[in-house]
C-alpha cells in the first residue's frame, strides 16, 4: 500500500498521518493509486454516496448544465432547470411540503432551516421565539449556529465560549443506552416529559425543535421508540413549535423511505436536506418546507431572508435532477429497504457473537455499531483504547473504508461505527462488509490481548 504525508491541506486528520491515495471510484468500491480496492463502507464521510461512484448519466448531466448554464443573476431571473427541480423536490417530499431550495450542503440546510423558523414567528409578531431545543448526541453541522444547536460534544466544545447561551439541548432517544432497569416505555415517558419541561419552562421563547429522526455519526444509526416523535410532535404544536427534521444523512432514500421521519409519522415542518441529494456529485443541500408555514411567509410580505452565492443554481438543480433520476427509475429507496435488512441480517449473524459487539442497529442502509467492553454489563471500552478507530484502522487493512466514532453512551464515552454504504451494493458486497468486519473486530481484540 502507497502512503504519503500531506504537505499541503490546512488540517488533516493527523498532521503525521499518511493516507492511501484514492484516484478513483466504482459503484460501491474505491480505488487507490496501487489498484488496491476498499468497499465504501460510510459512503464517504458519512452516508453520501447514495448512487455509487462513477454514475455516467450524472457525470453527463452535470458536464451537460455546466456548457449551458452554470449560474445566473437570481435577483433578476429564475430558471427552468431550477424551476422544474423546485416542483421535482415538493413532489418527492412528503404530502403537504410545497416550497424548496438549495444550498450548498448540510451546515447550510440546516442553518437556514433555523433561520426560516426564527423568520415564522417573527412573521407572527414573535419576537421572542428566538431559542432552539436540540439534543444531546446530534450533529447538525459545523458553523457556529449549527454546532451549537447540535449535541455533538466533541466538535462543539472548542468553540462553546463562542455560542450565544440562547439554545437548550434535551437527551436523543437510543433505546440501547437506556438506564438499567428502566423498560423501553419508561424510557420514552422520561424523554418526552424532559422535554415538556423544557417547554413549559420557556413560553414564547422557542422558536424550533430540531433532531435526526435516526441519529447518524453522532450515536451510530440510532433509532429511536415507536411513538417517541408523535409524542414531542404532540407538545409542540400545542406550543406552535416549529419541528425541523435533520434529514441531511436520512434523506433521499437511506434508511428504506423517501425520507427518515416517514418511519414516525411525518410530523416535522421543515426538512433540512444534503448528502444523497447529489450522491456527492456537487455540493448541494435543500430545505423542504410545509404548506403551513411557508404560507406564513408568504403572507407576512417578507422573502425569506437568506441567499447565498451558490443558493439555488442551475448547475446543481440539474445533478440534482439527474440523481433523483437514478434514485427513482433504478428504485433505490426500495433497494435501500431490502439490501439494508440483508446487511443488517449478516452484520448481526457475523458480529453479535462477539465479545466486543453490543448491538447492531439501525434501518434500511443505515445501519450502526455498537462496541463494548462486557456484552452482559454494556460497559464501554475506555477512552484511551480509541476502540472504534482500531476497528476503523483494522477494516481498511481488510479493504473496507469505515467510520469509527465516539460517544454513543453519554455525549463522551462509548465506541461505534456508522455503516452506510451506497444503496447499489450488492449481496457479495454485504458479505464482504460483514466478513471484513468481523476480521476487523478479530484483530483488534487479538491486539488488546
Ligand atoms: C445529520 C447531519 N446534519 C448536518 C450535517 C452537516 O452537513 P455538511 O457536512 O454537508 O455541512 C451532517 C454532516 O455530517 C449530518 O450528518
Amino acid at each position: 500500500m502507497s502512503y504519503r504525508v500531506l504537505n499541503s491541506q490546512l488540517i488533516c486528520a493527523k498532521y503525521e498521518q499518511t493516507y492511501p491515495m484514492i484516484v478513483r471510484g466504482e459503484g460501491a468500491v474505491l480505488v487507490d493509486d496501487q489498484g488496491r480496492r476498499y468497499l465504501d463502507v460510510s459512503g464517504a464521510t458519512a452516508a453520501v454516496t447514495h448512487i455509487g461512484h462513477g454514475n455516467e448519466r450524472v457525470a453527463q448531466a452535470l458536464a451537460d448544465q455546466a456548457r449551458i448554464l452554470a449560474v445566473h443573476t437570481t435577483h433578476l431571473f429564475h430558471s427552468p432547470v431550477v424551476e422544474a427541480y423546485f416542483e421535482r423536490l415538493c413532489a418527492f417530499a412528503p404530502d403537504g411540503f410545497d416550497r424548496a431550495w438549495t444550498v450548498s450542503g448540510g451546515t447550510e440546510a440546516v442553518e437556514n432551516a433555523l433561520k426560516l423558523a426564527y423568520q415564522y414567528h417573527r412573521a407572527k409578531g414573535r419576537s421572542t421565539r428566538r431559542r432552539f431545543i436540540g439534543r444531546w448526541s446530534s450533529y447538525h453541522g459545523n458553523s457556529l449556529a449549527t454546532l451549537d444547536v447540535g449535541g455533538l460534544v466533541g466538535r462543539r466544545s472548542f468553540y462553546s465560549d463562542l455560542f450565544p447561551d440562547l439554545n437548550l439541548h434535551v437527551g436523543s432517544c437510543l433505546p440501547y443506552r437506556r438506564p438499567a432497569n428502566m423498560t423501553v416505555e419508561a424510557y420514552e415517558d422520561h424523554l418526552v416529559e424532559e422535554f415538556r419541561t423544557v417547554v413549559e419552562a420557556h413560553p414564547d421563547e422557542i422558536a424550533a425543535f430540531i433532531a435526526e429522526p435516526v441519529v447518524g455519526s453522532a450515536l451510530g444509526a440510532g433509532v429511536p421508540t415507536d411513538g417517541y416523535f408523535a409524542r414531542i410532535a404532540s407538545i409542540c404544536r400545542a406550543h406552535d413549535i416549529l419541528m425541523i427534521a435533520d434529514e441531511v444523512m436520512t434523506g433521499f432514500g437511506r434508511t428504506g423511505r423517501r425520507f427518515g421521519c416517514q418511519h414516525f409519522g411525518t410530523h416535522a415542518d421543515v426538512l433540512a436536506c444534503a448528502k444523497g441529494i447529489s450522491g456527492g456529485y456537487i455540493p448541494l443541500g435543500a430545505l423542504l418546507v410545509r404548506d403551513s408555514v411557508s404560507e406564513v411567509l408568504r403572507n407576512s410580505g417578507d422573502p425569506f431572508f437568506s441567499g447565498q452565492t451558490y443558493s439555488c443554481i442551475p448547475l446543481a438543480a440539474a445533478v440534482g435532477m439527474a440523481v433523483m433520476d437514478v434514485i427513482e427509475e433504478d428504485g433505490l429507496v426500495e433497494r435501500a429497504a431490502t439490501i439494508g435488512a440483508y446487511l443488517k441480517g449478516r452484520l448481526e449473524e457475523r458480529l453479535l457473537d462477539l465479545p466486543c459487539v453490543g448491538e447492531v442497529r439501525g434501518l434500511g442502509m443505515f445501519l450502526g455499531v455498537e462496541f463494548v467492553q462486557d456484552v452482559a454489563t454494556k460497559e464501554p471500552w475506555p477512552d484511551e483504547i480509541r476502540f472504534s478507530k482500531r476497528v476503523e484502522a483494522a477494516a481498511l487493512n481488510h479493504g473496507l473504508a469505515t467510520l469509527g466514532a465516539r460517544g454513543c453512551v453519554d455525549r463522551v464515552h462509548g465506541d461505534h461505527m456508522l455503516i452506510a454504504p451506497p444503496l447499489i451494493l450488492t449481496e457479495a458486497q454485504a458479505d464482504t462488509i460483514a466478513d471484513g468486519l468481523r476480521a476487523a473486530c478479530e484483530d483488534v481484540m487479538a491486539a488488546l490481548g
